[in-house]
C-alpha cells in the first residue's frame, strides 16, 4: 500500500510497478541481467512461476504488452486469464478500478493493467492484495516498455551511459516518452533532442523536472532531418489519434515526421531507430530493411524483460519486501486538499468517490499537481 493516499485499505504491503522510477538503477541492473539469463537459458525458468497466476486486465487496446506479458507468464510455467477489452468486463457496467481490483486479487497472484485514464494503476495498487503492474495509462506512464526500451538500448548500443536520444512526435501524450526521459535521465552523460510541433512538446514540468532541473543538455527542434545526424538513438512515436480532443487538429499534425530511407542517409552509421510500436506511418516500410532499425527487435525483448519483472515482484511480494514509491515523492504530507483536477483523462473524472489531491510541483508558489494524473493544477 501507498503512504498516505486517502481511501486505500489497509491490506499487506505488496510491490507493485506504477511508475519507472519506482525500480531503483540497480534494481534495473539485476532486471537487465536476470532477461540476459532467461533468453540464455529459457529452460532453466520454464516451471519458475509454476501454480502461479497472471491477470492482464486491459481497459484499453494492446497487442505488444498484453500478449508478451501472457507470453512472459506462460513461458515462466504459470497461467493467465483476464480480458482485453474492457466492454466484456464489469467496468461496463460502471464498476470502479477500485473494486474491480479488489476482486481480481482474490483470483491471481500477479496483475498486468492498462488504463485509459491517467492515475488508474495508482488506485490499483491501493486496493489489491498481489502486485500491480502498469502497462500504461492514458498519456501518463508505460514503465514496462521503459524497460523493454533499456534491455534493448544495452544490446544494441552496449550501454545506457553518454547517449545522445532524439525523441520524436508526440512527447505531449507519448507514455513511453515521459516513462523513458525519467528513466534515461537518472545515467551519467545522457542528452536529450526534443523533436515535436510545438502543440506536441514535452509538457513543462516534465521538463523542469527530469531534464532541466538535473542539468541535462537539451535541445529542442522542429525538424528531424536538422536533428537525425546527431543522434545515437532516435525514438519514434506514434501521433496518437485517441488522445487529441479534436479529430481537426490529429488530421493536422498526424504527419509532421515520417521516417524515410532518403532522411536515415543523413544519420550516423551506427545510430538506431526504435519505436515502442504500434506505428502508423511514421517510418516508411522501407526503413525496416535498414540494420539500423530495430523496432521489431524491441518487442521482442519485451517478454524476457517482463519475465523478469514477474518473477522479481512474485519473489519481493512472498518476503515482505515492499519498497514503495522509491525515488518518487509521492502524496507528501504538504497535498492540497480539494479543488477538481482540470485534466479530462485524470482517473479522478469516472472514480467514484476518489478524494482529489495536488501536491506542491516545487516549480513555483501556488503550482500543484494531481496527486494521480500529475498534471498541472492552479487552485
Ligand atoms: N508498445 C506498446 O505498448 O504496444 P501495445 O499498445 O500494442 O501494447
Amino acid at each position: 500500500m501507498r503512504a498516505g493516499l486517502e481511501g486505500a485499505s489497509d491490506m499487506e504491503e505488496v510491490r507493485s510497478l506504477i511508475d519507472i522510477l519506482d525500480l531503483s538503477v540497480e534494481e534495473i541492473d539485476q532486471l537487465i541481467a536476470t532477461a540476459d539469463a532467461i533468453m540464455e537459458n529459457p529452460e532453466d525458468y520454464q516451471n519458475a512461476c509454476q501454480n502461479k497466476i497472471l491477470a492482464t486486465l486491459f481497459f484499453e487496446p494492446s497487442t505488444r504488452t498484453r500478449l508478451s506479458f501472457e507470453s512472459a507468464m506462460l513461458g515462466l510455467g504459470g497461467r493467465v486469464l483476464g480480458f482485453s477489452d474492457s466492454s466484456s468486463s464489469s467496468a461496463r457496467k460502471g464498476e470502479s478500478v477500485a473494486d474491480t481490483i479488489a476482486v481480481v486479487s482474490a483470483y491471481a497472484d500477479i496483475i498486468a493493467m492498462r488504463h485509459p485514464k491517467e492515475g488508474a494503476p495508482l488506485i490499483a495498487a491501493n486496493h489489491t492484495r498481489v502486485p500491480i503492474i502498469n502497462g500504461g495509462d492514458g498519456g501518463h506512464w508505460h514503465p514496462t516498455q521503459t524497460l523493454t526500451d533499456l534491455l534493448t538500448i544495452r544490446h544494441e548500443k552496449g550501454r545506457l551511459e553518454g547517449l545522445t536520444i532524439g525523441l520524436c512526435g508526440d512527447l505531449k501524450f507519448g507514455r513511453t516518452v515521459h516513462s523513458l526521459i525519467e528513466a534515461m535521465s537518472r545515467y551519467d552523460g545522457v542528452r536529450f533532442v526534443l523533436i515535436s510541433p510545438q502543440e506536441l512538446a514535452l509538457p513543462a514540468l516534465e521538463k523542469a523536472r527530469y531534464i532541466d532541473g538535473k542539468g541535462i543538455p537539451c535541445r529542442e527542434c522542429r525538424s528531424l532531418e536538422e536533428a537525425i545526424g546527431e543522434l545515437d538513438i532516435l525514438y519514434m512515436t506514434r501521433i496518437q489519434r485517441e488522445r487529441f480532443a479534436s479529430e481537426e487538429e490529429y488530421q493536422r499534425l498526424k504527419d509532421s515526421y515520417i521516417l524515410t530511407p532518403e532522411k536515415m542517409e543523413l544519420a550516423r552509421g551506427d545510430m538506431i531507430v526504435m519505436h515502442p510500436l504500434p506505428r502508423v506511418n511514421e517510418i516508411a516500410p522501407q526503413v525496416d530493411e535498414d540494420p539500423r532499425a530495430c523496432y521489431f527487435r524491441q518487442a521482442y525483448y519485451g517478454r524476457y524483460i517482463r519475465m523478469a519483472l514477474i518473477l522479481k515482484l512474485l519473489q519481493e511480494s512472498g518476503k515482505g519486501k515492499a519498497q514503495p514509491d522509491k525515488g518518487r515523492p509521492h502524496f507528501p504530507e504538504n497535498a492540497l486538499p480539494g479543488g477538481v483536477c482540470k485534466n479530462p483523462h485524470c482517473i479522478t473524472t469516472t472514480e467514484q468517490g476518489l478524494p482529489q489531491r495536488f501536491t506542491p510541483a516545487g516549480e513555483g508558489e501556488g503550482e500543484y499537481r494531481c496527486l494521480y494524473c500529475e498534471a498541472e493544477y492552479t487552485p
